[in-house]
């Protein structure tokens, strides 16, 4: 078959494979590659296993693979054969050198973009679809500039706002499109092909255009104040705590101001998931390096917030059960960031967990979709101490008690009666996403500890 467009990517990870999807399923008519250097991942996405789980993806790869969507590891034939090419290689906070712990490592973006020049016979688009620094895109064209070969390459910023669990929704009726470009004559044209591809599905005034260093920054933005709603709403609910205010109520109460809006104000245990810190981190790390030392620590005190309150939740759990949990079995209740989604990455679990053995506590770590990642997370972590199980009344069964880390909608629909029977008495239950009943969980004999509002408990009579 003869393809209008060839449409390649870089990196088959959370956001190239779900983005390239939904484009092969929405545009039959172009043929899209995604190509990876890691062959386990390449063949996963082409097993009936993908290495992502997000709801609505599986129907998707099935219509398309094999028909105009296509997983290989051959990146330099591909990038050869294809004028438009997505880069969306992870940017890891650096671990090493300058900037440790806040800058973002460009290794893997500067290493692909050396590989498109390499192997680039002609003018190319290339699209920045990881969250980058803002001008990035300038060292990008500076490494594609760099010989005197006749090849134009046109760097354009598409950020991807796609939140795992809904990606696929996202994707499919995203509430914008961002695509920067220079404003150059080849800028705009290069931008207007991208457009064109979007207006496919999006609606032409969800497609927002802007200069290359907006579009950039606009995506640590905007991450950047969904934490800081986040930590906003958990810095409150430790007042709550303190002055028997509910949380929930608050949180309605100012959500439905039509200018704050009632998004984004559910108190938990702290956000997780491989953006928020890292872009958050990284806002920091360009402020003070622009002088911004104000503006850096006012970003920086969201993820204070963050740390402050899943501390506060451990202590709470401790303090709740009489100030030790050594040799007591505790049952965790999720352990991806998030519902709907087997990603651990940045998952607070993972933080809890490690703080729970410190005490010597017996872990038993149950979750729909993630106890593979939760292992690797832990492989070098008090192995004995630590099961998986995912059943979770099997997981809570002999537990002293269960933590609810993950808001997965299973949970809610759990008999708490039956838990409560199979467990040591007496029997706790910390409720991290406020995801369940309290006050049923109370009757049936549980002590309750919700986030931001008063504890039920049995004890304090
Ligand atoms: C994305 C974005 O790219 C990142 O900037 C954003 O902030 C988070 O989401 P994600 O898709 O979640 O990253 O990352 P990951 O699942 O790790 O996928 C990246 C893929 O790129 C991996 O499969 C990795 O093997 C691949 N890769 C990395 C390459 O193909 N080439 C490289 O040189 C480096
Ligand atoms: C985020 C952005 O939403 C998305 O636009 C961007 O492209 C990638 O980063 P994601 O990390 O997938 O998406 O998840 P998100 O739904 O934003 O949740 C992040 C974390 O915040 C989760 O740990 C979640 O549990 C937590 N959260 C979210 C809360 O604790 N309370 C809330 O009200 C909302």
């Amino acid at each position: 078959m003869k393809f209008k467009k060839k449409i390649l990517c870089i990196g088959a990870g959370y956001v190239g494979g779900p983005s390239m999807a939904m484009i092969a399923y929405k545009c039959p008519d172009y043929m899209v590659t995604v190509v990876d250097i890691n062959q386990a991942r390449i063949d996963a996405w082409n097993s009936a296993e993908l290495p992502v789980y997000e709801p609505g993806l599986d129907e998707i790869i099935k219509k398309t693979r094999g028909r105009n969507l296509f997983f290989t590891k051959d990146i330099e034939k591909q990038i050869a054969e294809n004028d438009i090419i997505f880069v969306s290689v992870n940017t890891p906070t650096k671990t090493f050198g300058k900037g440790a712990g806040k800058a973002a490592d460009l290794q893997f973006l500067e290493k692909t973009a050396r590989q498109i020049l390499e192997h680039s016979q002609s003018p190319k688009i290339v699209i920045e679809k990881s969250t980058l620094p803002v001008k990035t895109a300038q060292a990008m064209e500076r490494i594609l500039s760099s010989t005197k070969r006749n090849i134009t390459f046109d760097v354009i910023s598409n950020p991807e706002f796609m939140s795992e669990g809904t990606a696929m929704n996202d994707l499919d009726k995203p509430d914008r499109v961002l695509i920067g470009s220079h404003e150059t004559k080849s800028g705009l044209k290069a931008r207007a092909e991208l457009v064109d591809i979007y207006a496919r599905w999006v609606p032409k005034e969800k497609i927002i255009t802007s200069n290359i260093w907006s579009a950039e920054l606009s995506k640590l933005v905007a991450n950047a104040f969904l934490a800081q709603r986040v930590s906003s709403i958990n810095s409150i609910s430790a007042l709550c705590e303190k002055t028997d205010a509910d949380i929930s109520e608050v949180a309605k109460a100012v959500g439905m101001d039509s200018r704050i809006g009632s998004k984004f104000l559910k108190a938990g245990i702290g956000f997780g998931g491989s953006c928020f810190k890292k872009d958050i981190l990284n806002l920091v790390y360009l402020c003070n390096y622009y002088g911004l030392k104000d503006v850096a620590d006012y970003w920086e005190s969201v993820i204070k917030i963050n740390e402050y309150q899943q501390d506060r939740f451990i202590a709470n759990i401790l303090g709740s059960m009489f100030n030790t949990l050594a040799g007591k079995k505790i049952c965790l209740l999720g352990f991806a960031f998030k519902a709907d989604t087997g990603d651990t990455r940045e998952s607070p679990a993972i933080y809890i967990t490690r703080k729970l053995l410190a005490e010597h506590a017996q872990v038993v770590i149950s979750d729909p979709k993630a106890l593979k990642n939760a292992a690797i997370d832990l492989a070098q972590d008090q192995g004995s101490k630590i099961s998986y199980i995912e059943d979770p009344y099997l997981a809570a069964s002999g537990c002293h008690a269960l933590v609810i880390l993950t808001d997965w909608e299973l949970y809610k629909k759990l008999d708490f009666q039956k838990i409560y029977n199979s467990m040591v008495k007496p029997t706790f239950l910390f409720d991290g996403r406020n995801a369940i009943d309290h006050k049923k969980c109370f009757d049936f004999g549980f002590n309750v500890y919700p986030i931001g509002k008063p504890a039920l408990s049995h004890l304090m009579d």
